[in-house]
């Protein structure tokens, strides 16, 4: 089988969160399973990796379209894997995302499927990924080619006027119905993958359950609803590079293999910042209102009682300058920016780690912190629900700063019982969450989707 995967990022060429991750193994694995991979994605300036130049030239758009720009194919093969970059002028500055994205993906999303021609490759299934690869599927659609669409994010849907965004996508007229690509009077590209793909998936089960609610669907709730009535929509839950998080043989680490061989990682951490004797509490994120970053801001007055708190991450200037000023604290500690070193340290020397999420389709954090040995604090909600157990972690309903406070200061009383709590981590790190079993459900959906009829193309 020919599975062609689209998306915005790709580890480790181009990353900004858990987006690049899957796809920086999910291919692979199932190569492994003897399928033929190829993963299509922007040639971003910042590509440090050698790509070897394919072609280069101008192609022709569909049918009644004016002629795409000059596009620049280039190609890495890796872990029996071919990744495909395409390269367009808009992709030639620094940073993967911009203002003016919908009109970037709108051009990447009509290159695409001419580049696969152009390569002579021939998806059997096209796998898009989040809005940026919604109009990939949608020009799919119309020349017959099948294919699954992955929510990873409901909260980015790639919207812009419909005055402009029609004619960028190169689809004709009758795609900007309600039914179809129009949303509030705009163009809405993931509303192009959910609306013109055979099944639609997201990340977890908790949270394609979640998306057909208005406190989750994003205004999209009722397509959701009905998806799901049709059969359309399912959940598979992400799974971890679990060689690439390893504490066992991890480089940037003291390694060990249970939790009592935590604790040379632990030390290093606590020196390295110059901690006190209190348990550490860490959260590696993007820090956004998703990830219920002042949640956290919010709750430190209670948090910093109990526990030094160490935060790495990047995003919103003011939840940046909250956590700065915090940083004065001595038991507060914010490192800015996106540090993968640091992040594996962090991972490895906290003893707990927090994650406050108003929503989280998977969560890949919570699945790394355990394979460590380092305990989850989570709001119950998407992929957190479905992956940390009741008596591995401590979770809590409501997306408030109390609510967490109130789950950390649980988590601290659990800390001061040292039996019960290396009993948590043991059970933490023994956990899997290989990418095999979910590898192999894609595989499978694809099979249903080609065995199905051919989707009607209007
Ligand atoms: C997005 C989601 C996150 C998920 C990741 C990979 O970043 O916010 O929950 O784990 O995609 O699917």
């Amino acid at each position: 089988m020919q599975v062609v995967h689209v998306a915005s990022e790709v580890f480790p060429f181009s990353r900004s969160g858990g987006l690049g991750d899957v796809l920086g193994v999910l291919p692979a694995v199932q190569a492994g399973l003897g399928a033929e991979v190829t993963v299509v994605s922007p040639w971003y300036a910042d590509v440090q990796e050698a790509v070897t130049p394919l072609w280069r030239g101008v192609l022709a758009g569909a049918a009644g379209q004016p002629p795409l720009p000059e596009v620049r194919v280039g190609e890495v093969r890796r872990g029996g894997v071919r990744f495909l970059f395409v390269g367009l002028a808009c992709f030639d500055r620094p940073g993967l995302y911009h203002p003016d994205d919908v009109w970037r993906f709108s051009l990447f999303g009509r290159a695409v499927l001419p580049v696969l021609a152009q390569l002579g490759v021939r998806p059997d299934v096209l796998h898009g990924h989040d809005w940026q690869a919604g109009l990939v599927v949608a020009h799919a659609r119309l020349s017959g080619v099948r294919s699954v669409f992955s929510v990873h994010n409901l909260q980015y849907q790639g919207r812009w006027n419909l005055l402009d965004g029609m004619g960028w996508t190169g689809l004709p007229e009758w795609a900007f119905t309600h039914e179809t690509l129009e949303f509030h009077g705009d163009v809405n590209l993931m509303k192009a993958g959910l609306v013109f793909s055979s099944q639609v998936t997201t990340v977890s089960p908790t949270y394609a359950r979640e998306i057909t609610t208005p406190e989750f669907g994003e205004g999209l709730e009722g397509l959701m609803t009905r998806l799901r009535a049709e059969g359309r929509l399912s959940g598979i839950l992400n799974g971890l590079d679990q060689a690439r998080w390893d504490p066992a043989s991890d480089p940037d680490v003291p390694v060990f293999t249970d939790p009592r061989g935590k604790g040379a990682a632990v030390a290093a951490l606590r020196a390295e910042f110059g901690l006190d004797g209190a348990p550490i509490l860490a959260s590696v994120s993007r820090l956004a209102e998703q990830k219920g970053m002042d949640l956290l801001i919010g709750a430190l007055p209670q948090l910093v009682q109990d526990w030094n708190v160490v935060v790495l991450g990047g995003g919103d200037p003011a939840l940046e300058a909250g956590l700065r000023e915090w940083a004065a604290h001595p038991r507060v500690v914010f490192a800015q920016g996106m540090n993968e070193p640091l992040a594996h340290r962090i991972y490895a020397g906290a003893d707990a780690f927090a994650m406050p999420s108003r929503f989280e389709p998977c969560g890949l954090s919570q699945m790394i912190a355990m394979r460590y040995g380092t305990l989850p604090v989570v709001r119950a909600t998407g992929g957190l629900v479905d992956t940390v157990p009741a008596d591995v972690g401590f979770s809590f309903a409501q997306a408030s700063a109390g609510a967490l406070a109130g789950a950390c200061r649980e988590a601290r009383a659990a800390f001061d019982d040292p039996a019960g709590w290396e009993a948590r981590a043991a059970r933490a790190m023994r956990l899997e969450f290989s990418w095999d079993g979910p590898a192999r459900e894609y595989l499978g959906l694809y099979a249903r989707v080609l065995s199905g009829a051919a989707p009607a193309v209007a």
